[in-house]
């Protein structure tokens, strides 16, 4: 099967989504619609050669030195592996079936990708309660929040924003699906290295009176910080004061050789080949957002997150080591 370079994460991320929804009880996150936006040879795909990706990480994780027959073979991701890899944890959870789960386990992605999703939903819904009329998703992917969710649908205006190929293909594939396409919901093709963001929701039907709602998960990472900035600061001047903006992002000790965990050094091997790598110091994570027009209102440590939401979880669900989530409000 050719894999999509340009639609890879998001496929990616919907796919750990629906295992979830399908293989844990109690649900996190119950994305029900994921699986179905996957046809049956792409899963298969990505859990074979996510399963292969754990054995080479593993392989890898082992110390042992790489034949350089192997290392021709290798995805370049995996080039730069080093003994960090904790061969412990993948022993842990070497006795997985699915690929997905290995994988995303070894990464903590898994975890990241529901609780951020449930984070943003549960807040969303609040901020709705309070008279949010705009949910706007930067990097939307694959997310099924408004095939989910009719009963908000009725009192949101909803826009997906993505990168344009991304885009071209969900639309593409909720169309082979026959699925009908709210009329609330908006799409809004907008590459942030390269487009205005701002200029693009402007020539939708994007009210920049009306109180907002933005999440941005996922993204981050992949992108040079300086666009992550530009966003950021664009967010807080198309939106009204009062309005949200929730995003995931990596502390900067997952870039540090010493500090990184183990779990976070797979997690990059993933963002090899990223047009950037964008991370934050927590501690100052409010005066970056003040200068650039937002209010930091709760910055959920890994450690808080572990307790929301996966302490006395069954399995192998724990927060990721370096990943936090952010809400801030335009001040
Ligand atoms: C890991 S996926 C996350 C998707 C979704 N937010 C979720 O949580 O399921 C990353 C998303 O960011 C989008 N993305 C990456 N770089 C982008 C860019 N330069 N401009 C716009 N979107 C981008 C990708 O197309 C993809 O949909």
């Amino acid at each position: 099967m050719k894999v999509n370079k340009e639609t890879f994460s998001a496929s990616i991320i919907a796919h750990c989504r629906a295992y979830h929804a399908v293989h844990d009880e109690p649900k996190i996150f119950d994305d029900f619609l994921a699986g179905r936006l996957l046809t049956e040879e792409e899963r298969t795909y990505f859990d074979s050669s996510l399963y292969r990706s754990v054995k080479v990480l593993k392989y890898l994780g082992s110390g042992k030195a790489v034949p350089s027959f192997i290392k021709l073979f290798l995805p370049r991701r995996f080039k730069h592996a080093s003994k960090a890899v904790a061969p412990e944890e993948l022993n842990e959870i070497s006795d997985l079936t699915s690929g997905v789960a290995c994988y995303m386990h070894a990464t903590g992605g898994l975890a990241l990708t529901i609780s951020r999703s449930r984070y943003t939903e549960d807040s969303l819904v609040k901020a709705v309660g309070e008279g949010v009329k705009q949910y706007v998703l930067l990097g939307a992917g694959l997310d099924t929040f408004a095939f989910r969710h009719p009963e908000l649908m009725e009192k949101l205006r909803v826009f997906e924003v993505d990168r344009p190929a991304t885009q071209a293909f969900k639309r593409q594939r909720l169309a082979e699906l026959d699925w009908k396409i709210p009329g609330q919901l908006y799409f809004v093709p907008v590459d942030f290295t390269a487009q205005k963001l701002d200029e693009e929701l402007l020539n939708s039907p994007y009210d920049p009176k009306s109180m907002s709602f933005f999440s941005w998960l996922g993204v981050t990472y992949y992108l040079p910080r300086e666009t992550v900035f530009n966003t950021l600061r664009t967010v807080a001047g198309i939106a009204p004061k009062g309005s949200t903006i929730i995003f995931d992002y990596l502390d900067n000790d997952v870039y540090d050789r010493v500090k990184v965990a183990p779990r976070g050094q797979w997690l990059l091997f993933s963002l090899v080949g990223a047009k950037g790598k964008c991370g934050f110091d927590p501690a100052t994570l409010s005066n970056d957002l003040a200068s650039l027009g937002l209010r930091l209102k709760e910055n959920l440590s890994p450690t808080e997150i572990e307790k929301l939401y996966f302490q006395g979880y069954p399995g192998n669900y724990h927060a990721q080591e370096h990943a936090h989530f952010a809400c801030a409000v335009v001040e």
